[in-house]
């Protein structure tokens, strides 16, 4: 047995305090493998997370302007001065199109009209504003204010002159001043410019258009973005103008010419304006598939699609945003629905976006742009073996009898109904089905109609070759 030395014998005193440091340093140990612990467990969760949760990128870039996200504010109210533009980028907007610039105006009272729909207020938006009645100086201390203030968001000016080079060359300087990231013209305002040989005047012909835009071209050293007018037929013969005349980006869609409707009291179309009315312009949710269609013309002209596109037309939720951008938008433009439901919905738009993305598996905007375009064919491409039947799913029927009703009445009286006590039953008549959908739109509960592919033939087969092999003619 080890006898310790007397030499080494330690008083109480010093026991007491060799005990206490072992007791620190047990404690400073403890707390040291506990730390480590923490950080390792930390590290993998995060690890975890990211795996699972990954955010995808949805930073923008158009023509090198850079922004956090796809989102801008349209050229409109909500970016016609520094405190409203102040409160977009703090909640969120990547960037604004700045109201548009001009000659002085005198604007009218009063202004919007909208159609309600099915208890959905605000479904289209009508308006006779003008362009930016504020003195052209202030706009453009506060563009200047803004761009210094957040430098990482977009900055477009958008820009109506009066139709003479010098006129629009003098703006552009001025505007080129403030640091603003681009320039939007604006050719398609279809009230109150137009009277002056502006706006939509300039978008719908499209040799004015090539004018204006090689004036512009002469001066401009931003990257420059035309905004074609959907009041025409085809918005390719002024994008194809434009583009030629070299405008570096295309935008659209702006409002279309409407009448909301008629004030059954005073007899005076709205919106009244001291007992008469004008034609305005039409935008919101309403005018969403008349966007999609132009922006895929665009898309698809083998010389518009040269160049990048700004979407815009009835965007309200990040599934509209998609879907522009599926059809070729680079970005978007929002409006009406920032006038609706105020500044923070763009959070909902990001977030909306991301998850989508994570879902997909898309990691950056550039991943899906455009990848719709060509889902968008011609008539006489369509595979006519294929062919769809509707099917009613009796446990989600609620009984109410609305497909019947429509397809009886309206389409190809393909479904039976079975009186029965306290419900009718009603099933689908297969062989009689054409499969036109209609029964599954105006089916109340989700689901409960859908549509079972039943194929003709295996084959694909299109009109052309059909009438090249002597097939029959006619459907029945
Ligand atoms: C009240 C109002 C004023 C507008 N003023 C302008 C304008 O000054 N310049 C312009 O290019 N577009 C203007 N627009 C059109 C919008 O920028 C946008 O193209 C159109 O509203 C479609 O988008 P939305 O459906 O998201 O509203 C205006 C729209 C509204 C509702
Ligand atoms: S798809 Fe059309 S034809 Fe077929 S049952 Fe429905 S409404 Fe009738
Ligand atoms: S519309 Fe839908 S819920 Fe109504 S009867 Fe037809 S299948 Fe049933």
């Amino acid at each position: 047995m080890r006898t310790v030395d007397p030499a080494y014998k330690l008083s109480s005193t010093q026991r007491c305090l060799v005990k206490d440091l072992l007791n620190r340093q047990t404690l400073l140990v403890a707390s040291w493998i506990i730390i480590e612990y923490c950080i390792k467990n930390c590290l993998l969760l995060e690890h975890s997370l990211q795996k699972k949760y990954i955010m995808a990128d949805i930073s923008s870039n158009f023509l090198g302007i850079k922004s956090p996200n796809p989102f801008w504010l349209a050229s409109a109210p909500p970016t016609d001065k520094k405190i409203n533009v102040l409160r977009a980028f703090e909640s969120g907007w990547g960037g604004v199109v700045w109201k548009t610039l001009g000659s002085q105006v005198k604007n009218v009272s009063s202004r919007y009209s909208a159609v309600d729909y099915g208890g959905h207020r605000v479904m289209g938006f009508n308006n006779i504003e003008l362009i930016s009645d504020r003195p052209l100086e202030i706009n453009l201390k506060e563009i200047a204010e803004c761009v210094r203030l957040f430098p990482d968001r977009a900055m477009i000016v958008s820009l109506m002159a009066d139709n003479d080079r010098k006129s629009w060359q003098d703006i552009i300087k001025k505007v080129e001043d403030t640091g603003a990231h681009g320039l939007e013209l604006n050719f398609g305002c279809p009230h109150g410019m137009t009277e002056r040989g502006m706006g939509a005047a300039v978008g719908q012909d499209p040799e004015i258009a090539r004018m204006v835009v090689e004036w512009v071209m002469e001066a401009a050293t931003l990257p420059v973005i035309t905004k074609l007018t959907p009041n025409v037929h085809s918005v390719v013969p002024a994008g194809r103008a434009v583009v030629e005349a070299g405008t570096n980006a295309l935008s659209l869609i702006n409002t279309i010419q409407s009448v909301t409707g008629v004030d059954l009291n005073t007899l005076v179309p709205n919106p009244y304006v001291g007992g008469k009315s004008v034609f305005g312009g039409y935008c919101g949710p309403a005018v969403k598939p008349i966007a999609l269609k132009f922006l895929t013309t665009i898309a698809q002209d083998p010389l518009t699609k040269k160049v990048p596109v700004s979407g815009i037309g009835g965007i309200s939720t990040w599934k509209d945003a998609v879907e522009f951008m599926l059809l070729g938008a680079s970005n978007v433009q929002v409006c009406t629905a920032a006038m609706k439901h105020g500044f923070r919905i763009v959070e909902d738009m990001c977030e909306g976006m991301n998850n989508w993305m994570d879902e997909k598996g898309f990691t950056k905007l550039e991943d899906f742009i455009g990848k719709s375009v060509a889902n968008i064919t011609h008539w006489e491409d369509l595979d006519i073996n294929f062919h769809v039947i509707a099917k009613i799913d009796q446990d989600k029927c609620i009984h109410c009898g609305l497909c019947y009703i429509a397809c009886e009445d309206t389409s190809h009286q393909s479904i039976s109904l079975e009186p029965g006590n306290p419900y009718n039953t009603y099933t689908i008549k297969e062989e009689e089905c054409v499969g036109c959908n209609l029964c599954k739109l105006m089916c109340p509960v989700t689901d409960c109609i859908t549509m079972e592919e039943h194929r003709v033939a295996p084959g694909y087969i299109n009109w052309k070759q059909w009438q090249a092999q002597g097939l029959p003619l006619n459907d029945h």
